[in-house]
């Protein structure tokens, strides 16, 4: 139950077994050709995908070198460790980065935002960290964003790497010219593999303006997908018929269906764990449907709790960054998560809160299952 990576499905990883083919035939060219396409239907998105061999910060880092140059204005909602990393990034490759603060597990206002851009009409591009993992926090205002950006003809940038395939992206209707995501969360398939979208004007811009750098330059992943439907270097072919796999099943189940499960199952986390007395950390307009952020009780060992789930249960959730270590513990409620998982991690934590000697509602597994009903 962690943040990512999440499990993988069995047919997932038997897809791994696949020969190893020449990344340079008619085998591997229908292969990402139809990997392409079934992303775009994830991303429901119309733009080019472009699949890089790398994890999440590899794609995020190809949207930021192939788009930012030398004191380029970029406003970037700050609220925690992602935010913060991808907003680092910006300054270190030369960008000037509009940092709109936010107390960690809030999201700063759109107005905001807004007014950022009222001060700074020439800014470059918005990034956004759609959900910022660390905190448990997603930003409901992702559409308005986009909007604003069309407004002033910037660039729209999403960090979706902890939420694509667990909660509601439409790409393109959000206006939303770069999307980077990562194989081993919501999308449920191994680490190895991150989908970038790039729509039509900044494919073009990309083109125009090349990055003086090798490995993460997306013009030669254009011109090799134009050309031939290959990648310009060796892809991790394995990784690639996991990938494959794993987009089978999300279209299989339907996208509508996959994000209605994982909001079910939120549902179901968020009740019972208040039931029991335990709080959130996000505040509830900002709250994340993928990672739930749960305060621990006063007398709860992060160490000792997170152990016996682990040992006792066989239950593994995630710990706080920075100076959340400690104060907090983070469930991934992502990719296959159904009743099974969430009800096993339920009980899982209530029995390790009394093992750690404190008392919880037992109530909360009939709310739990109360909220599951519709699955
Ligand atoms: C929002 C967000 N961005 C970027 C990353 C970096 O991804 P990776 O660890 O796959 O490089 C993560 C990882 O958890 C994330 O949650």
């Amino acid at each position: 139950m962690l943040p990512g990576p999440t499990n993988v499905p069995n047919r997932v990883m038997n897809a791994l077994l696949s020969p190893v083919i020449n990344h340079r035939s008619t085998d591997f060219r229908e292969l990402y050709k139809t990997i392409t396409e079934k992303t775009k239907r994830v991303f429901q998105t119309e733009s080019e995908i472009v699949l890089l061999t790398t994890s999440g910060t590899g794609a995020v880092e190809a949207s930021v070198v192939n788009l930012i140059k030398k004191n380029d204005k970029v406003i970037i909602p700050v609220n925690g460790e992602f935010s913060t990393r991808l907003a680092d990034l910006i300054d270190s490759w030369g960008g000037n980065s509009i940092r709109i603060n936010a107390p960690f597990g809030q999201n700063p206002s759109f107005d905001q935002l807004e007014e950022a851009f009222e001060k700074n009409k020439d800014t470059k591009a918005v990034y956004a960290v759609y959900n910022e993992t660390s905190t448990g926090t997603t930003i409901r205002y992702m559409d308005k964003i986009g909007e604003l950006c069309g407004r002033y003809g910037s660039f729209f940038i999403a960090d979706s790497v902890s939420i694509l395939g667990g909660d509601d992206l439409p790409v393109d209707k959000w206006n939303i010219d770069i999307c980077v995501t990562a194989s081993q969360k919501a999308l449920a398939a191994p680490p190895g593999v991150s989908p970038i979208s790039i729509n039509a004007r900044t494919k073009k811009y990309m083109q125009n303006n090349p990055p003086p750098i090798m490995y993460l330059n997306l013009s030669r992943y254009f011109k090799y997908f134009d050309e031939h439907y290959e990648t310009p270097f060796t892809p991790a072919l394995p990784l690639f018929y996991a990938f494959n796999e794993a987009l089978d099943i999300i279209l299989e189940e339907g996208m509508e269906k996959r994000i209605k499960r994982h909001k079910i199952c939120s549902d179901a986390f968020y009740s019972s764990l208040n039931t029991m007395g335990l709080t959130p950390f996000a505040a509830e307009d900002a709250r994340s449907d993928v990672v739930i952020a749960v305060n621990y009780l006063k007398g709860m060992d992060d160490k000792q709790f997170r152990d016996l789930l682990a040992n006792e249960f066989k239950v593994l959730v995630a710990g706080g960054f920075g100076n959340l270590k400690g104060k907090v513990f983070r469930i991934g409620n992502m990719g296959e998560v159904n009743r099974y998982h969430v009800m096993r991690t339920i009980s899982s934590i209530a029995s390790a809160i009394n093992m750690c000697g404190l008392t919880v509602n037992p109530e909360a597994m009939s709310v739990a299952l109360e909220k599951l009903k519709p699955l």
